[in-house]
């Protein structure tokens, strides 16, 4: 069996290439469509009356911070990092045929339970480690956000936003972009955006990531009618897709909007029109292709091993 239900594994791959193929093309079309109308609206009076009356910056406090902390700069980096893992693994995982080496947590370990070890697939193990990571690394980052008044950026505390996020929706879209400047103001798209991933796509993926993990799952059986595993493992995979979608959108508007400039904010703590943050952000991009090009499968198992029994049965074998 294939991940996705069919007997023959090429005309599987074939039937999905044409799916992804068909939906690229749906996209195209539709991303079309949208400029000419978003157009035709802001070349109408009223449209372009609604534009000049709410140029697109959302509502913020009169004390509210201006630039960024370096905490929110490290946060914001290592954040892309983990990401990029746990994405990874959780792709594997998705497109997994019966898994062949396993993990398990020694039983003579430091960790004791009253429950035996838990057996997981290595991809699983490699998941977490990733998700463990990018889960901490996001609560330190709500923590500070919370205890330095940085939140009031990104947590809309006015509806004046919806105005202000239909206005920079429609700039966006007729590729005329919004003027707003990041290091002062977010407009109103950006902040809605920002509040969703770091207050709802992020919890949402961590509480259903621990909902689906074989550990709890036996124990969380009270679950099963209110959260049927099912249901949770297509939330988690849709949360996944909404949160790369969410990241090529907003690197790619980082970069079409002024790169030098929005990239200094948060590589080079500054908002001026030097390259340092082109550099750093660069020098991140190379520290992350090492990564992956060093976190090998033989590296995985070996790191796996150190942390507890790693198993192996061949792919057609039994478990
Ligand atoms: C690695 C590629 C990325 C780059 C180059 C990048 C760049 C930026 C920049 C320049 C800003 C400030 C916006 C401005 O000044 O107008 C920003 C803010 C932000 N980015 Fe990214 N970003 C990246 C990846 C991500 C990812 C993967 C996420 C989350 C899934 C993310 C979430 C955010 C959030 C939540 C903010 C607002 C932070 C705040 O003010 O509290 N970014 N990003
Ligand atoms: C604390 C955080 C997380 C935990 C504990 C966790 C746990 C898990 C578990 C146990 C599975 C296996 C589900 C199964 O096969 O039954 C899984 C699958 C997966 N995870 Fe996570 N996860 C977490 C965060 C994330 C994040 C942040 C992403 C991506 C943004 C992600 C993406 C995926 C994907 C794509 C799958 C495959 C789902 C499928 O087969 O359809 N996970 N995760």
């Amino acid at each position: 069996m294939t991940a996705s239900g069919g007997a023959d594994p090429v005309a599987a791959r074939r039937t999905g290439a044409r799916r992804w193929a068909i939906a690229l093309i749906a996209v195209l079309i539709a991303a079309v469509v949208v400029v000419l109308l978003a157009r035709l609206v802001r070349a109408t009076p009223a449209g372009t009356a609604f534009v000049d009356r709410v140029p697109g910056a959302a509502p913020l406090p009169a004390d509210a911070p201006v630039g960024f902390p370096a905490w929110l700069a490290w946060q914001h980096g290592l954040n892309a990092l983990f990401l990029l893992f746990t994405v990874r693994s959780g792709w594997r995982l998705h497109r997994a045929e019966r898994p062949t080496m396993f993990w398990a947590r020694r039983k003579d370990g430091r960790i004791r339970t009253a429950h035996p070890p838990v057996r997981i697939a290595l991809d699983l193990w490699s998941h977490y480690v990733g998700d463990t990571l990018w889960a901490l690394n996001g609560i330190v980052f709500l923590v500070l956000l919370l205890v330095t008044g940085q939140w009031v950026r990104i947590v809309p505390t006015d509806w004046a936003v919806v105005p202000a996020a239909v206005s920079a929706g429609l700039q966006y879209a007729s590729l005329d972009w919004p003027t707003t400047d990041g290091w002062t103001d977010y407009n109103g798209l950006q902040a809605l955006s920002y509040f969703v991933v770091v207050f709802l796509a992020g919890p949402v993926a961590v509480l259903t990531g621990l909902r689906l993990a074989p550990g709890f799952a036996a124990r969380l059986r009270f679950l099963d009618r209110v959260l049927p595993l099912r249901a949770t493992k297509r939330i988690h995979w849709w949360t996944m897709l909404f949160l790369v979608a969410f990241t090529a959108v907003h690197v790619f508007l980082v970069l079409a909007t002024g790169a030098v400039r929005n990239l200094n904010h948060l590589y080079a703590l500054r908002d001026d029109a030097s390259w340092a943050g082109a550099a750093v952000f660069a020098a991140s991009l190379v520290v992350t292709a090492i990564a992956v090009l060093v976190l090998r499968p033989p590296l995985v198992r070996r790191a796996a091993a150190a942390t507890g029994t790693v198993l192996e049965r061949p792919a057609r074998g039994r478990p």
